[in-house]
């Protein structure tokens, strides 16, 4: 664990390399993605419903033609919102996605949540398989999908690309075991979104005596570093350039198993919204 570093990446079954934590932009404007590439993020994860895939694009743009840069140092993620399943419907968000970044190609694309029927996911997946063969995606996955969500499409007939991703809420007081462990079985990495549990947990008694103990770290690195070492790919979000610098400064040192096992807290509880359990 202490050889994990900013550089680090995990392999995809797509053949791609996603970076081993990335930049939430839920929330974010432009400035703080950019802040965020500058401070050393090479993954902005963004999404239709985030209305701010033209801030991202922009902000990207700015940084590779400042730094000079290859558009291949950075992972763009986005999502095709719920109203947009289906064949027809996903292609076009796909386009639109693409325009309004200013990119002519998505490094990671992500089905938003399961919250349709089982026709519409996977006419939907047909389209973004197809989209992969156009060149417009390098990788395809999912967010929100629980395990029945999951086990409809590897099962499904005409799966000819696995998902690479599932991005579903973790953090201690949602390890979510069931999801990641069947998503470690099959080959698909676990992207931990709200991995800072969006502050509500900050002040717990455990995490207050793991900065301690810990050399003056933050609740925010402390849950970072817990995500990573859980073998997570968190993407923290934030507007502060301090707080977006900080975030990142999770790579000196590691938590000992005995404080992990402190961490591993039997609790189900969201901060955000959980599709994850919806009916097929
Ligand atoms: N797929 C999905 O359905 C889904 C759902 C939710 C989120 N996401 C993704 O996951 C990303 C992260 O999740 P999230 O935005 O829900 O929550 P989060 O990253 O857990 O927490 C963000 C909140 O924590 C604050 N914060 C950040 N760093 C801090 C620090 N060092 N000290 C104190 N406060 C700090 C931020 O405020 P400041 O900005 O003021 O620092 C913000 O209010 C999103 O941006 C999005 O990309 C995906």
């Amino acid at each position: 664990m202490s050889s994990l570093t900013l550089q680090s990446t995990l392999k995809l079954t797509s053949g791609s390399s996603i970076p081993r934590i990335g930049f939430g932009a839920y929330l974010a404007n432009e400035e703080a993605v950019y802040n965020a590439l500058n401070a050393g993020y090479r993954m902005i994860d963004t999404a239709e419903f985030y209305r701010n895939e033209v801030e991202c694009g922009s902000a990207l743009s700015r940084w590779l033609s400042e730094t000079g840069s290859k558009r291949e140092d950075v992972y763009y993620v986005t999502k095709l919102w719920n109203s947009h399943h289906g064949y027809k419907a996903t292609a076009e968000a796909i386009d639109e996605s693409l325009r309004r970044a200013n990119l002519n190609y998505i490094d990671l694309y992500l089905i938003h949540s399961p919250l349709s029927s089982r026709k519409l996911r996977l006419e939907t997946w047909k389209a973004m398989q197809d989209a992969v063969k156009a060149g417009k995606i390098k990788s395809i996955g999912v967010s929100n999908y629980g395990v029945p969500h999951l086990q409809e499409l590897l099962e499904w007939p005409q799966l000819e690309i696995k998902p690479s991703v599932n991005q579903v809420e973790v953090h201690p007081w949602l390890p979510r075991k069931d999801i990641v462990s069947f998503c470690r079985e099959n080959d698909i990495v676990v992207e931990a979104y709200s991995p800072l549990t969006r502050g509500k947990r900050f002040k717990e008694p455990v995490i207050q005596e793991l900065c301690k103990k810990y050399g003056d770290k933050t609740p925010a690195q402390i849950l970072i570093r817990w995500s990573l070492q859980q073998g997570l790919v968190p993407i923290p979000k934030s507007n502060n350039p301090e707080r977006i610098k900080a975030n990142l400064d999770v790579f000196g040192f590691s938590i000992s198993d005995e404080d992990m096992a402190k961490l591993d807290i039997k609790s189900y509880a969201p901060v955000a919204w959980d599709p994850t359990t919806s009916d097929l």
